[in-house]
């Protein structure tokens, strides 16, 4: 696209107001450290809501060709992959929301999730064929999936349907794998392994958590979501987990620097008061941008590789910085709000918004670069 008869990249990119750079090595080096540890379990990598907001197409298109599956929550999602031209299998990890939406996974050639008893009403009148189908148990988490009393009796089901053509597989979701030591795991994994013996079919348990806290429940494939985009899901030290690389570095820069007397109040409210005469930046990035209005004062950002804690309330397309340890920092100067030398987990930290929050709620306004193209 040309503006005033340059491109996008010639008037550089790089120095918009608000920019996500992503990392394509990052990802790689994620999924590979991922694999390693749960060979011969393959990956099924979860991209769904949008990539966790690293973009669905992107992701999906760097991911396709090193993984087992893809696992998406809706047919649209679906939709998007396929007419960008990926061909790898697709798993529809929510199914299908109506009958109506059956001929689009034949034609898609998507795996389907089976846990409502609807599915199965559906699938009796459907004619297409079928691939493969992941039949899921609710072990207790209490959200999707048959009880594992009814399990067997969906596998008798699908197999008399003769256009449920590939393999079917079995998935469950442990609720309380970000806490290993709960003892409800024992419970869940012990439901699950029951099921897995009787049925003697495929089987998948284990999203990030669980794949760093249980290593024996790999299973068959493993389903990878968070840690694949450089966080860690669990908060304990992990050999492996702690040195995920993160694929976002979300960034912007500094827009005006201003020295204050003590006591004057800065921003909205005056959340802030100086303590002493100040040197405050301040930042083109706020909660219109994706990040959190609920981030306290004292929260950390990277500015010329210092560390600044943030100071007063959070904006709409603006914050502030308390300078005083980055002497040098000027007008212009890049800013690390989270990724490549600061945690997303600071973020969480000093506003209580998850980490799955804040990648998805970065918005569309953010510039996002990927390092390879
Ligand atoms: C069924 C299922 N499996 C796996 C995952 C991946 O979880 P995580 O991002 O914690 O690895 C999710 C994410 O919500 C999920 O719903």
């Amino acid at each position: 696209m040309k503006i005033l008869g340059q491109t996008l990249q010639q008037q550089g990119l790089q120095y918009r107001r608000a920019i996500a750079n992503l990392s394509s090595m990052a990802l790689r080096a994620n999924v590979n450290a991922i694999k390693d540890l749960a060979t011969p379990a393959q990956v099924i990598a979860m991209v769904k809501a949008n990539g966790y907001g690293h973009g669905i197409r992107s992701v999906a298109g760097r991911l396709a060709d090193h993984v087992f599956a893809l696992g998406v929550a809706s047919v649209d999602e679906a939709i998007a992959l396929r007419a960008h031209g990926i061909q790898s299998k697709i798993i529809l990890m929510e199914g299908v929301l109506c009958r109506d939406d059956l001929p689009l996974v034949s034609s898609l050639a998507l795996d389907l999730v089976v846990h409502d008893k609807a599915h199965l009403e559906w699938l009796a009148v459907h004619r297409d064929p079928i691939h493969d189908v992941w039949v899921k148990a609710d072990i207790g988490m209490g959200r999707l999936g048959f009880f594992p009393e009814h399990i067997r009796g969906v596998f008798e089901q699908l197999r008399t349907f003769s256009h449920v053509r590939g393999t079917l597989r079995l998935l469950g979701h442990l609720s309380h794998a970000d806490s290993p030591k709960h003892p409800i795991n024992h419970t869940q994994i012990s439901v699950f392994s029951n099921l897995v013996k009787h049925l003697q079919v495929p089987a998948s348990l284990c999203n990030s958590a669980a794949i760093a806290s249980f290593p024996q429940c790999h299973y068959d494939f493993i389903r990878p979501g968070i840690s694949l985009y450089g966080a860690s899901p669990i908060d304990e030290d992990h050999a492996v987990f702690s040195k995920l690389k993160p694929v976002m570095t979300v960034k912007s820069r500094l827009i005006a620097i201003k020295n204050y007397a003590k006591g004057q109040g800065i921003g909205y409210g005056h959340d802030f008061i100086c303590p002493q005469p100040m040197r405050v930046g301040v930042i083109s990035f706020g909660y219109g941008d994706g990040y959190p209005r609920s981030v306290r004062s004292g929260a950390p950002v990277l500015v010329n590789q210092h560390l600044c804690p943030l100071v007063g309330r959070i904006s709409m397309d603006m914050m502030t910085v308390d300078l005083t340890a980055c002497g040098s920092a000027a007008v212009g100067d890049e800013v690390v709000l989270w990724g490549d030398g600061l945690p997303i987990t600071e973020v969480e930290r000093f506003s209580g918004i998850s980490r799955y929050e804040l990648f998805t709620n970065v918005q569309n306004r953010v510039k996002f670069i990927w390092d390879d193209i």
